[in-house]
């Protein structure tokens, strides 16, 4: 079983101290590739993760993206839900925005922290938003929506927090590339795709207002405004 599990985590770039917590764990060996799934992405953990995230070049175009659908300035406040490393909050915050973001995960908490000194970075489920209604004038999402097994939901919670005119823009990986290196085996089977118009309809929804997707290569940009 550890040779078995020590050449999947090698695959993904894992090394003895993952493999150390993944026996730490006291899990069945059939929920291997759930843990793995978490462990590089759901829910990011560790010191190979916090490298990862931490790097100025991870998901560096669904960043850009997302700052320039948002347009942020001195007069926002943005709420980034899935902050990981905190490199977008960090970028935010160089507009003059007020920034705040939340994750599940202890580690991605701490790199925002930081990475982004000046925002307020909160441990969280994005499933439930530690934030009173109306709090922010813009959401993002980046590389975050496949995880959500209730996207509705947490776009809901996005809605209520946003004050009326906000925005929301999310980036997410699209279906064709499924398998590919972008979302590999095993997050191809486990995460969640949705074609262009279906990704739209779950803002619309959700209740937000001119949804519309973008989707270059792959890579889809969901925005919609809240009235
Ligand atoms: C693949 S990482 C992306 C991190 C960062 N947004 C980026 O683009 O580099 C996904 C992040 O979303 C967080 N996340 C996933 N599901 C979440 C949930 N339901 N509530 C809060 N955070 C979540 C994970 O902990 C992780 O930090």
């Amino acid at each position: 079983m550890s040779c078995d599990a020590a050449a999947l985590l090698e695959a993904f770039g894992l090394g003895d101290e993952d493999l150390a917590a993944w026996q730490a764990s006291g899990r069945p060996d059939a929920e291997l590739e759930d843990w793995l799934m978490d462990r590089v992405a759901r829910r990011p953990e560790g010191s190979r993760a916090r490298a990862v995230y931490g790097d100025e070049n991870v998901h560096d175009f669904a960043r850009r993206a997302v700052l320039e659908a948002l347009a942020l300035g001195p007069g926002d406040s943005l709420l980034e839900v899935g902050s990981g490393g905190g490199l977008l909050l960090r970028d935010a915050l160089a507009t003059g925005a007020c920034v705040a973001g939340i994750d599940h995960s202890v580690d991605m908490v701490a790199l925002a922290t930081e990475r982004a000194p000046g925002a307020e970075v909160r441990l969280g489920r994005a499933e439930s938003l530690p934030f009173a209604d109306e709090s922010f004038t813009a959401i993002a999402m980046s590389i975050v929506f496949l995880f959500l097994a209730d996207p509705v939901g947490v776009l809901r919670e996005c809605l209520r927090v946003t004050k009326p005119g906000g925005r929301l823009a999310v980036f997410t990986t699209a279906p064709e590339l499924r398998g590919t290196p972008a979302a590999p085996e095993p997050f191809a089977s486990r995460g969640h795709f949705y074609a262009d118009d279906a990704l739209a309809g779950l803002a619309a929804e959700a209740g937000w207002r001119s949804a519309q997707v973008r989707n270059e290569a792959g890579g889809q940009l969901l925005q919609a405004t809240k009235l």
